[in-house]
């Protein structure tokens, strides 16, 4: 680990006073900072603070909101409720996958522009099939909406 990311984590482990119950204020400043959850910082925290590192994964594994992998810079999140499944979330996601290129099991794009993750039920059915480009909802999404959805994301 260089040492411009050792002072970041020790300004993170000083910032949040890193004791057991905190370790979700921990983990979202090390995501704020890096992006997502690096296994070697999850180590340095839980040598730094005596806490053992399953305790963080418990956290990470938990929480739907931290992200072990790097993300891309546009995150599209295809809802895979009841709902959306039978309204045509499945044809929204091959038509992501083929637009951006995903092999199979790839969820971010080479260049790091886009990631394609699934979530359940977002509680919008009444407008299913839904999907979040970013923070926007998108409803009533059909393929070829989605494609122009894409486009406008792309640099
Ligand atoms: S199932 Fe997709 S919004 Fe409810």
């Amino acid at each position: 680990m260089d040492t411009q990311t050792t002072a970041t984590l020790e300004a993170i482990y000083d910032k949040c006073a890193a004791n057991e119950d905190n370790i979700i204020t921990v983990l979202q400043e090390i995501q704020k900072e890096f992006g997502y959850i690096q296994e070697e910082v999850v180590h340095w925290f839980s040598e730094r603070s005596n806490i053992p590192a399953s305790k963080y994964y418990g956290v990470v594994t938990f929480y739907s909101q931290f992200h072990q992998h790097p993300r891309g810079k546009n995150i599209v999140t295809v809802c895979c409720g009841t709902v959306c499944h039978v309204k045509g979330a499945p044809r929204i996601i091959a038509k992501v996958r083929e637009d951006l290129k995903l092999g199979e099991d790839q969820v971010t794009t080479k260049d790091m522009q886009f990631t394609l993750e699934r979530v359940n039920c977002v509680g919008a059915c009444s407008i299913a099939p839904v999907v979040l480009v970013n923070e926007k909802v998108l409803g009533k999404v059909t393929p070829s909406k989605m494609v122009k959805s894409l486009k406008e994301h792309k640099g």
